[in-house]
């Protein structure tokens, strides 16, 4: 541990208990010497939060100061969990806020629902720490916008988890679709059909289970009764927790045909369908079916899912079709090929593509974590910035919005960050926090 460093936090990071913002810190710059050990903590422990937290104790350079959830049995499991597998011994905190105060911390892992995310980076770029934010960036367009506005204000660091971005599969799909081998890309069909979103059976309202604190689950969501169907790994089908399939996925999805392009404009224009049409007996608001267009100047993106099967075009329950005017791309995350139309051009395309493949003895997470740490060390930009993760997380938010609203079809002022003539749809751009929790500024 470098003393400089840490005593120079220790002095900025001041934190305000309570549910009021924490106060400015100024540090940015990096002091790590190139052996140093990066201290983290984990918010949010159940599953993919700490299944990427293994990811960095695996890397050798992290040590975990602290893991948070406001499930008791689960901090219980995840402490026994590290302390047999990594010889780690956290503090274990039950809010996040305590965590925070731990001015020896350098970076935070964020792996709570999708309507915690806002606040619980906001609270810790104003805490000084680096962010692992896991996908969708945020609930809403809104948040998201709060979220890069602190990012930048408090120079923090902020990895988003779509991991694909560190794919050596995708990133060999998109050197071969650039190098302009399949000519000019002008339509990204994409799907992902899934189970799991349906969500799980109807149940009624039950007991708090013991050692849950639900209203912190809860947050700045609305107040209701404790239900396990929208409860831990349910939560995703419920607007006030995620957006279901559209957004779940849709920020890994169209991320690759937003990168195809290297596309970073916010979409001008969206058409969507979504309703829930079958498994009636599921308990879920988001939609089990939906078809969603984005047009573009040059090119379209045309998304659907329809949650409850698990297959799809070319025998895959999810894909990308990259379509370029001489050949096709149809990539997974484990997997891309060419097909040209006949078995000699694709046999004769499929022999170029293999000298872009890549490969990597990591996993995609496992990439994405060093991609983290290393951007920790040298302060450049991570391989998906929170510029990248808004960006896809406004096209997947547009596509629920238009459905929810019955619009239809909407259209997006950048520049007011507002839809042309909806106020339903601008309503929805920021949901309404529960008094404790609000925002006023970052
Ligand atoms: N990158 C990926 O491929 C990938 C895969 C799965 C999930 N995810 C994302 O990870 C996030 C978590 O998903 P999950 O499947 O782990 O959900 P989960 O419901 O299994 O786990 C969420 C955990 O957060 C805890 N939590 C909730 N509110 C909290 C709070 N205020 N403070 C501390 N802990 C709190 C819960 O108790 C639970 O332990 C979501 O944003 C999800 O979209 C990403």
């Amino acid at each position: 541990m470098e003393p400089s460093r840490r005593a120079f936090i220790k002095r900025s990071a001041l934190f305000t208990a309570g549910a009021s913002l924490l106060s400015t810190v100024s540090w940015s710059g990096s002091h790590f010497s190139a052996n140093e050990k990066i201290n983290v903590g984990l918010i949010g422990c159940r599953n993919q939060g700490f299944y990427v937290l293994r990811e960095f104790l695996q890397t050798g350079g992290v040590n975990c100061l602290g893991i948070c959830d406001i499930d008791q049995k689960i901090l219980d499991e995840k402490a026994a969990a590290l302390k047999k597998e990594f010889q780690q011994m956290p503090r274990l905190y039950k809010d996040f806020r305590s965590m925070l105060e731990d001015k020896d911390m350098d970076a935070v892992i964020i792996g709570t629902p999708d309507h915690w995310h806002c606040l619980q980076t906001v609270y810790a770029c104003q805490a000084g720490k680096d962010v692992y934010v896991e996908k969708p960036l945020a609930n809403s367009i809104g948040e998201c916008n709060l979220m890069l506005e602190a990012a930048r204000k408090y120079n923090r660091i902020v990895q988003v988890g779509q991991q694909q971005r560190s794919s050596p599969v995708w990133q060999g799909a998109m050197d071969y679709i650039k190098s302009g081998q399949i000519g000019k890309l002008r339509k990204v069909n994409i799907w992902a059909n899934f189970h799991y979103g349906i969500g799980a059976e109807k149940q009624t309202d039950e007991a708090v289970p013991q050692g849950v604190d639900f209203d912190l689950w809860l947050g700045p969501a609305p107040d209701r009764g404790f239900n396990p169907t929208r409860f831990h790994g349910n939560w995703w089908h419920f607007w006030d927790y995620g957006g279901g399939l559209m957004t779940d996925w849709g920020v890994h999805l169209l991320d690759m045909a937003l990168w195809a392009k290297d596309d970073t404009s916010e979409p001008e224009r969206i058409m969507a369908y979504g309703k829930n049409l079958s498994f009636e007996e599921h308990s879920r608001e988001t939609y089990d079916t939906m078809s969603v267009i984005f047009p573009k100047n040059d090119y379209v993106i045309n998304w659907q899912h329809a949650a409850g099967h698990q297959s799809g075009p070319y025998d895959m329950p999810y894909g990308v079709e990259f379509i370029g005017d001489r050949a096709t791309v149809v990539a997974d995350r484990g997997n891309w090929s060419v097909k040209t139309g006949d078995a000699a051009g694709t046999a004769e395309a499929m022999s170029v593509a293999e000298t872009y493949r890549k490969k990597s003895s990591h996993s995609d997470v496992g990439n994405h974590v060093r991609d983290f740490l290393e951007c920790i060390k040298s302060r450049r930009t991570p391989s998906c910035s929170i510029e990248t993760g808004r960006n896809v997380a406004l096209y997947a938010h547009m596509a629920n919005i238009a459905a929810r609203t019955g619009e239809g079809s909407l259209e997006w002022r950048p520049g007011s960050q507002s839809f042309s003539g909806s106020r339903a749809a601008n309503g929805l751009v920021m949901p309404a926090y529960r008094k404790a929790w609000r925002l006023s500024s970052v």
